[in-house]
């Protein structure tokens, strides 16, 4: 969603500003807009659109200025609008403001600033910071932005330059992510570290109701009494051009091939052997707790919802332990019942999605502990949890989430795992079988990879079906979930996911040619009655792609009619994907692989905008 950007030092502001912007792109946005301090005053540039056309008009007219912020805006209050897109500026036109986050008073603010005789020239809750700003300037301009934010309720984080103090620059956040990065004679102000990560690996991570001001030759925190914050830099531990496409025509398709590295990464230190106990550090559990828990909850949104209900059915097999899994949103408006001991577990890539923070909190409130497991390093909900596994994937820019959910997984598994070793609720001899099959899995992923021209062929036969049905049951049921969401939210094309002990209960009814079907049909405890389904499918004319085992012979003629007319698909083949043999329990992770490259392929023959697909936002900041 929004993005900011600033920059402070003796370069040029609007174009480590346009730079930092462009980085942040993947997050969705429908404007943008640059404000710069130059000795003459304070001058904006806005534009709707693609950052392309901000591009355009800084190539045709340069913004000069040593000291400047910028903004992506994702439209909440407004439409997207000149008006209404960041910097916001005071009446006095000296004053500019970037901000991230929703102002939950802003119209009792606006009310009282207008009768005080402030002009609004948007819609946007931001622009009551600028005039408040104003209102409160003499001659300070960290005082001003401090009186300003002690009027604000909600989530914030804040960016503020003046025209009469050239050589500032005032970052200040409430919920929503800061960081300032440390540069030599020059420092910046970011909402995601990727941002600035061309221009320095150290940043400050800024507190809620923490102010900075930041100038050329240094950094000074204060909480908003003003009282000095000791705080000591985080290096950025992935390289600088980690936020960059290698080679890759687009993010995802990149982000799907770093997965075999990312389960190494996420699996370092934490399992390094069939016959050492799993690790976890910072994960804020003792083990009493843990083998006290009389009830786990997951819960996230999305794609990590999908995670989190692999994780619905591990915990519940291997500790032992009654799991249930809600949508964050759904969580909140379900108010269940939280005995004692419950274990909250909140997946989320990016750490400041709103509903599942709103989730996390509501069940902090009920009492329970909260585990989460994150991405994004002390994001918002990585801060609130009691402890965090991080799943160690490396930067994601693309929208459409494919690594992040595999490492969300695979985390969850040894999470799953290393609580059954501490309450010894599942036999050593599984645990050492499903170890040795996590720690084959990074192998397994680089041979999944390399058959992906199969997976094109397979595209190409069916990139022009308007829509798919995906099935599968068990632990993979969250695996043709989630395939089906890839699928549309990249290609648009409609796709639905079933348990297939559900098709003959209704689903059934769509299938005919137009309607390919994805089933997820790999030996194991639920492989006979997939075997079922697929023959059922065939009887009615749908096409078949089926995910299988290595060397499986019997689904590729599953439900073929070997006397029918040849040209009819009743007669033909299921189209195979093939991946290697794993365990049950670990088969989810190496199934992910090739339903994302089918949905990435698919896309892509439609010509489709895949790193920022339609309406999309990468980090979903508002309920
Ligand atoms: C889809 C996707 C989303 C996210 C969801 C939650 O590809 O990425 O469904 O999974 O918006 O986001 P996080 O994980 O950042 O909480």
């Amino acid at each position: 969603m929004c993005g900011i950007v600033g920059y402070i030092g003796d370069r040029e502001a609007s174009s480590i500003c346009f730079s930092g912007l462009r980085r942040l792109e993947y997050r969705g946005y429908d404007s943008a807009g640059i404000a710069v301090v130059t000795g003459k005053g304070l001058t904006t540039r806005k534009v709707v659109g693609n950052l392309n056309n901000m591009e355009t008009s800084l190539d045709e007219a340069p913004l000069p200025g040593p000291l400047g912020i910028g903004h992506t805006r994702w439209a909440t209050h407004g439409k997207p609008s000149i008006e209404n897109s960041h910097p916001h500026l005071s009446q006095n036109n000296k004053i500019a403001v970037v901000h991230n986050g929703i102002l939950d008073n802003y119209q009792e603010l606006r009310k009282s600033l207008t009768a005080e005789g402030y002009a609004f020239r948007s819609q946007t809750d931001t622009e009551v910071v600028a005039h408040l700003v104003e209102k409160y300037y003499k001659g300070d301009l960290r005082a001003a932005v401090c009186e300003a934010v002690r009027q604000l309720h909600g989530a914030f984080a804040i960016g503020c330059i003046c025209a009469d103090s050239p050589d500032e620059m005032i970052a200040v956040r409430r919920f929503s992510p800061l960081v300032v990065g440390i540069g030599d004679g020059e420092n910046y102000i970011a909402s995601d570290m990727g941002a600035i990560r061309a221009e320095t690996d150290r940043v400050y991570v800024i507190d809620d109701d923490e102010i900075c001001k930041i100038t050329r030759d240094g950094v000074e925190i204060t909480d908003l009494d003003c009282n000095p914050v000791e705080r000591e830099p985080y290096v950025i531990p992935w390289p600088a051009d980690a936020a960059q496409k290698g080679g890759y025509k687009k993010f995802m398709h990149k982000e799907i091939h770093e997965q075999p590295d990312a389960m190494r990464a996420c699996m370092a230190g934490r399992l390094n052997s069939v016959d050492d106990p799993i690790h976890f550090e910072n994960i804020g559990l003792t083990v009493d707790e843990i083998k006290g828990f009389e009830k786990v909850i997951f819960t996230a949104c999305g794609t990590a919802m999908h995670a989190g209900l692999v994780g619905r059915f591990l915990m519940d097999k291997l500790a032992r332990i009654p799991t249930e899994g809600d949508l964050a949103a759904e969580l909140q408006v379900r108010d269940p019942v939280i005995p004692k001991n419950t274990l909250c577990v909140v997946v989320s890539q990016s750490g400041e999605t709103a509903d599942t923070l709103e989730a996390l909190r509501a069940m902090k409130r009920k009492g329970a502990k909260v585990v989460s497991v994150i991405n994004v390093v002390d994001s918002s909900i990585a801060r609130e949890s009691d402890g965090v596994a991080y799943i160690q994937a490396g930067p994601e820019i693309s929208v459409a989430s494919t690594k992040a959910y595999s490492m969300q997984v695979l985390t969850i598994e040894l999470l799953c795992l290393y609580f059954a070793e501490v309450r010894g609720s599942c036999p050593p001899d599984e645990i050492r079988k499903l170890k040795a099959a996590l720690l084959k899995l990074p192998k397994q992923a680089e041979e999944v990879l390399t058959r992906e021209p199969d997976v094109i062929e397979v595209a190409k036969k069916y990139y022009e079906k308007p829509n798919a049905l995906y099935l599968a049951r068990g632990v993979n049921l969250p695996s043709a979930m989630e395939g089906a969401l890839k699928l549309k939210e990249i290609s648009y094309i409609h796709a639905e996911a079933y348990s297939a002990g559900e098709m003959k209960h209704g689903p059934i009814a769509l299938v005919e040619p137009n309607m390919f079907v994805t089933a997820i049909a790999c030996e194991g405890p639920t492989y006979d009655e997939m075997v079922g389904n697929i023959m059922e499918i065939k009887a009615r004319s749908g096409p078949v792609i089926a995910v299988s085992y290595d060397g499986d012979e019997k689904i590729p003629q599953t439900g073929v009619d070997p006397g029918g007319d040849p040209t009819d698909i009743t007669s033909q083949p299921n189209d195979m994907i093939w991946v290697p043999r794993t365990e049950e329990l670990t088969s989810p992770l190496i199934i992910a692989i090739p339903l994302q490259l089918l949905a990435y392929h698919i896309a892509d023959l439609r010509g489709e905008d895949i790193d920022q697909p339609r309406n999309l936002a990468k980090t979903v900041t508002v309920k």
